[in-house]
């Protein structure tokens, strides 16, 4: 995992992300587009990239201290991608002072939860088969 970085995409890319939205646009909510939310004003749009392989994407609400969205490419599914992801977006969180980080998941996609609760992640509260998570960032300890 040496080459390991988060970068923000090129428009040429999009096709690559499209292709890791269609592979889970089952649990997706219909109406996002990553193209938009890539230019979002408020929100950070990243590459997951190990060398110059893309193997995913998370896009953060920077105001909220959010994981709005992250999905890896289901041939890479399984290799450390998300977790390391996942406490990239903690680190840049607590660096720009939040004591919490968040994101909402489907209840029923029990193997992004459970990857969760391993990570540190805890439920808070439910609004439909959404289940809002929050992660405390003034601790190392995880899970
Ligand atoms: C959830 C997700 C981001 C995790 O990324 P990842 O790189 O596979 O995660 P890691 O390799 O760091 O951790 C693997 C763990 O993730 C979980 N996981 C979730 N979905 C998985 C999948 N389709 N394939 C493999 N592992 C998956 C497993 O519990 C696995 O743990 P295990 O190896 O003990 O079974 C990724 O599987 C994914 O993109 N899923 C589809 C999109 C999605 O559900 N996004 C989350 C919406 S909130």
């Amino acid at each position: 995992m040496k080459g390991l970085h988060l970068r923000p995409p090129q428009e040429t890319e999009f096709r690559d992300i499209e292709q890791i939205e269609a592979s889970w646009a089952h649990v997706a909510d219909a109406g996002y587009s990553a193209f938009q939310a890539a230019f979002h004003k408020d929100w950070l749009f990243l590459l997951i990239c190990d060398g110059w392989q893309i193997v995913g994407y998370m896009c953060l609400i920077l105001k909220d201290g959010e994981i709005f969205r992250i999905a890896i490419d289901d041939r890479y599914r399984g290799k450390g991608y998300g977790s390391w992801a996942l406490d990239a977006a903690c680190f840049l969180f607590k660096a720009m002072g939040f004591k919490t980080a968040y994101l909402e998941v489907y209840e029923e996609n029990r193997r992004a939860v459970g990857l969760y609760e391993r990570l540190g992640w805890y439920g808070v509260k439910k609004h439909g088969s959404l289940m809002a998570m929050r992660k405390r960032l003034n601790t190392k300890k995880k899970g």
